[in-house]
């Protein structure tokens, strides 16, 4: 048995190696980061909360027939998952206008959007994650456009998997990023984690623009009360599991 080695530490999660080459073990940290890590911070209890809530957004997906990275969950904060090589392309779903999308485009916060839009950004923290146009996305060979359609089409599908979900749940998704990754089988996989982090989540109902926040824009935006907000979501998400 050989002592597992760190092979890769990010904002959000540390992955380490395991016995199995083809097995990789992901802890989840409670640091947080906004704004391209300029803002930096401790959400307590996140790690376990955003571990949880992934384990069951992963088996809820798989079980739809999407094929994600997820093994299984061996303690609070750690998942293992198959060693993937990542698509290094950020895929950004949206159903409701908000972040970037208004900041850039002058759309207002809430918009529906009809149909959903999807963007792809470099994973790049250098770069600081540019948005890229398809013409961009294939000049810097990120992905073919056989690939590119493919992950689209599985993007779309998790969003109607997730959105029926959370709107189970009494929460709206908003908007949600994504990242992919080929197995050593060439086969494509959605990778990393779903969670508060990654998702912007509202209380169903809740019209106020700061109450209804159920996700990272606590934290971005100093709104207090993230820890309860995260705990919230995992509550729910463990309820609706149980009743499905
Ligand atoms: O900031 P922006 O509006 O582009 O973010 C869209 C969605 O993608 C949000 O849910 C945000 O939390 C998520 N995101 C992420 N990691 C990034 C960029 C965005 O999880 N690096």
């Amino acid at each position: 048995m050989s002592a597992p080695q760190k092979l890769y530490e990010g904002k959000a999660k540390i992955v380490y190696t395991t016995d199995d080459p083809e097995i990789l073990l992901a802890y989840f940290k409670d640091d947080a980061t906004a704004f391209n890590a300029q803002k930096r911070g401790t959400i307590q209890g996140k790690g376990e909360i955003n571990n949880t809530i992934s384990t069951h957004l992963f088996k809820l997906l798989e079980a739809e027939g999407v094929p994600t990275h997820f093994i299984d969950t061996v303690a609070p904060n750690e998942m293992r998952v198959k060693r993937v090589k990542i698509v290094p392309i950020e895929v950004i779903v949206r159903n409701i206008a908000a972040g970037s999308l208004c900041k850039q485009t002058g759309i207002a916060v809430g918009t529906v959007l009809e149909p959903t839009l999807v963007e792809y950004c470099y994973k790049n923290d250098e770069l600081g994650d540019p948005l890229l146009t398809g013409d961009r996305l294939f000049l810097l060979k990120l992905a073919t456009p056989e690939q590119l359609d493919e992950i689209k089409t599985l993007s779309l599908k998790i969003n109607q998997v997730l959105s029926e979900f959370f709107d189970k749940c009494g929460i709206t998704l908003v908007d949600f990023k994504l990242e992919f990754g080929y197995t050593s089988e060439g086969q494509l996989v959605l990778a990393d984690e779903i969670s508060p982090d990654t998702c912007r989540l509202w209380n169903k109902g809740e019209t106020d623009p700061n109450l209804r926040v159920m996700d990272k824009d606590r934290f971005r935006h100093d709104l207090g009360n993230v820890e309860s907000a995260y705990q919230q979501v995992l509550e729910r998400v463990l309820a609706q599991t149980k009743m499905s």
